[in-house]
């Protein structure tokens, strides 16, 4: 049964004209260099307790990539000791015992065994996974970074939707940096699998290695 005190996720940065990343991958951009006035600055110590509060990440594979190559470049790695699971049908390298691979249905893969298991749930990314989030109706709320940039193309924040998605303005913070954190709330009931039984999970077919 689900855990009715999950909650889903989705978390990017993007451009003002809403792209997470250049074409080619490249997320050069986001050290951005203005000042707002009055802005909020990042407290080190909140952020450290803000990211405490999450139980696990999901992402694409090319957002798994992209952390590799950061890592691989001295760059650290952003998801802490968080279990982090990465959807794919690829072999790919496992760089650390807290990475998960996962292959299936996705409804499935995030009520039958994430809800149950995990509260703080979040999708980092990409566009593809985060549109494909929304799509099956298990995202609970959507966190949006902007940066005070513009890029004209690139990848975009969501994949294109196939239906509208109600929304709820819950948060708005403006920062020194330039940045605005929106958070908005989902409208509506999650996806129809809501209550799946970790059951079908299993015999669903779906990899988690
Ligand atoms: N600005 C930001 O905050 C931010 C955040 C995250 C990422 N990014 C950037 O966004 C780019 C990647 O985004 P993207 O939209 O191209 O790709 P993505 O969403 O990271 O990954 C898409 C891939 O994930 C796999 N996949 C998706 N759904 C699946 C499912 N249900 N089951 C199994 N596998 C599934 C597929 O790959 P396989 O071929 O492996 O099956 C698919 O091609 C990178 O450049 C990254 O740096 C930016």
């Amino acid at each position: 049964m689900a855990n009715a005190d999950s909650y889903v996720t989705i978390h990017m940065a993007a451009s003002l004209d809403g792209f997470i990343a250049r074409k080619d991958g490249r997320v050069d951009w986001m050290e951005t260099s203005d000042e707002f006035v009055g802005g909020e600055t990042m407290d080190p110590e909140f952020v450290e307790a803000f990211l405490k509060t999450i139980d696990c990440y999901v992402m694409g594979s090319r957002t798994y990539e992209t952390a590799l190559r950061f890592e691989a470049q001295g760059l650290g790695w952003s998801y802490g000791d968080k279990p982090t699971f990465v959807l794919t049908s690829r072999e790919l390298p496992r760089t650390r015992d807290t990475v998960r691979f996962h292959s299936g249905d996705l409804a499935q893969f995030v009520n039958g065994h994430l809800r149950p298991t995990f509260r703080s749930i979040w999708f980092v990314g990409g566009g593809m996974v985060s549109a494909e989030c929304l799509r099956l109706g298990l995202a609970d709320e959507v966190r949006y970074s902007i940066l005070p940039i513009l890029i004209g193309d690139g990848i975009p924040f969501f994949e294109k939707l196939d239906q509208d998605v109600a929304l709820h303005l819950a948060e708005v913070k403006a920062y020194q940096s330039g940045m605005v954190g929106l958070r908005y709330e989902v409208r509506g009931d999650r996806g129809e699998l809501m209550n799946s039984d970790p059951e079908i999970l299993i015999n669903s077919g779906s990899r988690i290695s």
